[in-house]
């Protein structure tokens, strides 16, 4: 065969990179979802972290109200109002930030994107307690960086790893240590002696650590939350990752921060930010009016999500060989069920099961591991539907399981 015929058959084919990225556990089931819907079935999502809180009024009346004629490019660090108001906000919390310390992000997404690209170069290294946020393996690959995980455990509330596991995944490529507290998909929360553990190592070790906060308000039976930035002897290597998507229930404004006490870490983040211009003007502006206003609501809804959470244990508690503990925040469980597949019974649940004309969506637990060989046999219940709907769903998982397992 000539090198042109070759070259002719040679197929087109798009990276390796986009080839090994997992497609997302939350969502891949969708497709399935969706027959089930058209075959007439109701499907109860607690797969997605969508809330169906309604998004605070003064965040929609900005919106409906912004009257620029032009809708033009913003800085790329943010609106100034905004910082100002982000800043404030974090000094209510007893953290205190200059403006310079905040840069706005496309959301947290795109935050976690540009910390870890700024820390890290391609080939370089990153421990994260498993089992994580799904998105971390994509955001880790476009930013060509290896995920190395830290095992946590269903049995004792998935806590935090000690110093040791972590010390011994430490290699020279080790370039930080990524973690989420209140815990997607566990509901963990972190202390102050874990995140002061934390600081210590990162200290020896010079490691920075990037911390996802995006829960920070989702905290049950009157507990607190330690930030990271509360952590005097991190200061210099904490970066700190938010989003406005879960406290103000507006998951579609795309507006989030990265916030460091570090001024190198701003610099990069800020040549990162120029290549992509700015964050959305708009949602910027809806987000203003939710920092101004956010004593309205978070109360209400922390106190709701808590309500919900006990639902969902109370109903786990009823399924024999379910493996949980109650979390302590975010709006997640992840339990371990008698099941030997979770991905093959999320898919049965929708293919294949029904109960008077009802079935419930979940995630399987594999696609929050490193090594998809790993949580077969959970589930991560995503507890974001009113009481009514919340009961059913669980009462159709608990039937579910039953058949699921009868059936052979
Ligand atoms: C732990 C965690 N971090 C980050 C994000 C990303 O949030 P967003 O990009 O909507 O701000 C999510 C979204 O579910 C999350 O659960």
């Amino acid at each position: 065969m000539s090198a042109k015929s070759k070259a002719k058959k040679a197929e087109l084919m798009p990276s390796k990179r986009s080839a090994a990225m997992q497609a997302s556990p939350i969502r891949r089931l969708v497709p399935l979802a969706d027959q089930a819907k058209a075959r007439g079935t109701k499907v109860y999502h607690l797969n997605i972290g969508q809330p169906d809180i309604v998004t605070p009024r003064e965040i929609m009346d900005a919106v409906r109200n912004f009257r620029d004629e032009v809708l033009a490019y913003g800085p790329s660090l943010g609106l100034p109002e905004l910082r100002q108001e982000i800043k404030h906000y974090f000094e209510k919390l007893d953290i205190m930030l200059s403006v310079d310390d905040v840069m706005v992000t496309t959301a947290g997404s795109e935050a976690i994107v540009f910390a870890l690209m700024a820390v890290g170069d391609p080939g370089d290294e990153v421990l994260v307690p498993e089992p994580f946020y799904t998105n971390y393996n994509g955001f880790a690959s476009m930013a060509d960086i290896r995920l190395v995980a830290v095992p946590t455990d269903v049995e004792d509330g998935f806590s935090l790893p000690s110093k040791a596991e972590f010390a011994k995944r430490i290699t020279k490529k080790t370039k930080a240590i990524l973690f989420c507290s209140p815990n997607n998909p566990t509901g963990a929360v972190f202390s102050r002696s874990d995140l002061e553990m934390l600081a210590g190592l990162a200290k020896e070790k010079n490691l920075w650590l990037l911390a996802d906060e995006v829960y920070r308000e989702f905290i049950y039976d009157g507990g607190y939350h330690t930030s990271i930035l509360h952590i005097k002897e991190a200061e210099d290597r904490a970066i700190m990752l938010d989003s406005v998507s879960k406290r103000f229930s507006a998951c579609g404004a795309r507006v989030g921060c990265l916030v460091s006490r570090n001024p190198r870490i701003m610099q990069a983040a800020l040549k990162l930010g120029q290549a992509r211009l700015c964050p959305p003007t708009i949602e910027q502006v809806g987000a203003i009016a939710g920092y101004k206003n956010i004593h309205k609501y978070l109360k209400k809804m922390v106190n709701e999500y808590q309500h919900r959470r006990d639902i969902v244990c109370d109903e786990l508690a009823k399924i024999d060989g379910a493996v949980f503990t109650k979390p302590k925040g975010a709006f997640y469980i992840m339990p371990q069920l008698p099941i030997d597949d979770a991905n093959e019974f999320a898919q049965w649940m929708l293919t294949d099961f029904s109960h008077q004309g009802a079935t419930t969506m979940v995630a399987p637990g594999d696609g929050f591991y490193a090594d998809p060989s790993k949580g077969k046999q959970e589930i991560r219940i995503a507890y974001v539907l009113k009481e009514a709907d919340l009961k059913k769903a669980m009462q159709l998982l608990a039937l579910g399981v039953k058949a699921y397992n009868g059936r052979r």
